[in-house]
């Protein structure tokens, strides 16, 4: 495994970081609660240490899927990642969307970053990971009825008293980074990226280099897509948010399909998935830090994991990024 600082900070995370959104079930169908737990473990022992999470994940399940999975591992050998500002237990703030739990039952999901409901959520979050502080504590949508600098300085109060090492954005526009930078120094900014998304590059990903940002690219598999696994007319589970999602049309997953065909000798050539070849590209790409990649399982855990065995040279990222730039 590689490890990276972010930005300034003293904060090192494993470029494969663990995305525990779909351990959590909720919005991906059902995950079985015992195969998160061994995929988080697993992981880990190939050296992947930070882990991504969000109370929202399954209203509680991740988190709580994550405080399992570290039990027993010094502290201070993990990154624990999490968020605040999704609420499904509070109307206020803006109306996000609707959705059903992970029991069926139905919710209303605000995005509300008011100071008294992230001194709470920290306290909820830290409870149910059974830990003491958060390494990096991330805004996870914007909300456009609280000021910047409210949110902030509840952030900047949370890590005088300890509670988180280092304040970081999710979704943020550069002009959202710049305004929030004046009541906290941010880490980095949580967004999405992959080798079909790369709409990030016009603006967040040069005010990050700029501004030395960290970058953590979710959804670099495009959620499996780029796994090359999926075809068209996949039967995604009930619940798995994917069926209706613009990039799993019959037309997307095609054309994503001829993307990678064109690849698929250079990851033969190294006995690497084509996950594995994503993976190791993304993270070699200007400005982003860390891949954030989900996983059900110990099977798809251990083998992202991997993807950081493999190596790519400059005629090899050269040939990848003429088929990504012709997608
Ligand atoms: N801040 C935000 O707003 C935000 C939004 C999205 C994600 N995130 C973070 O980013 C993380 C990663 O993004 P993501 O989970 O959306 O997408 P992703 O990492 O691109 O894809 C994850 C999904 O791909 C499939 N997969 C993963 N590894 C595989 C392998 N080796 N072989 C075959 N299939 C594999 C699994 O689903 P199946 O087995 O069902 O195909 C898995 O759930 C999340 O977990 C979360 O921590 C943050």
């Amino acid at each position: 495994m590689k490890y990276r600082k972010l930005g300034d900070t003293d904060l090192s995370l494993s470029v494969i970081t663990f995305g525990a959104w779909a351990a959590g079930g909720w919005m991906w169908g059902k995950t079985e609660r015992k195969d998160a737990v061994e995929a988080i473990k697993a992981a880990y022992d190939l050296g992947v240490t930070s882990i991504d999470t969000a109370p929202i994940y399954g209203q509680g399940t991740s988190e709580e899927i994550v405080g399992e999975a570290i039990k027993g591992i010094q502290r201070d050998k993990l990154q624990i990642l999490t968020k605040f500002g999704m609420r499904w237990d509070l109307a206020k703030g803006d109306f996000g969307f609707h959705s059903k739990d992970n029991n069926g039952k139905e919710i209303d999901i605000y995005k509300y970053a008011g100071k008294e409901s992230i001194i709470k959520e920290c306290e909820d979050s830290l409870k149910r990971l059974g830990t003491d502080y958060i390494d990096l504590y991330q805004i996870h949508w914007p909300d456009s009825t609280t000021p910047i600098s409210e949110t902030f300085e509840a952030v900047a109060k949370l890590i005088e008293q300890g509670k988180v090492r280092y304040a970081g954005v999710c979704n943020y526009s550069a002009a959202q980074m710049a305004e929030a930078e004046q009541s906290v120094k941010l880490a980095s900014n949580q967004i999405p990226f992959s080798m079909v998304n790369r709409g990030i590059e016009e603006e967040t990903v040069p005010y990050c280099i700029e501004h030395h940002k960290a970058i953590l690219a979710y959804s670099p598999l495009e959620r499996g897509l780029l796994t090359g696994k999926i075809k068209p007319g996949h039967q995604f589970q009930e619940g798995d948010h994917r069926a209706s999602h613009p990039h799993f049309t019959p037309e997307f997953i095609e054309r994503t399909d001829a993307l990678l065909n064109k690849i698929r000798p250079i990851a033969d050539a190294k006995g690497a998935s084509l996950g594995q070849l994503v993976l190791r590209w993304t993270v070699e790409r200007p400005g982003i830090t860390i891949a954030l990649a989900g996983a059900r399982n110990a099977e798809q855990s251990v083998q992202n994991a991997k993807s950081m065995n493999i190596e790519l040279n400059e005629e090899e990222l050269k040939l990848i990024n003429q088929s990504v730039d012709a997608f």
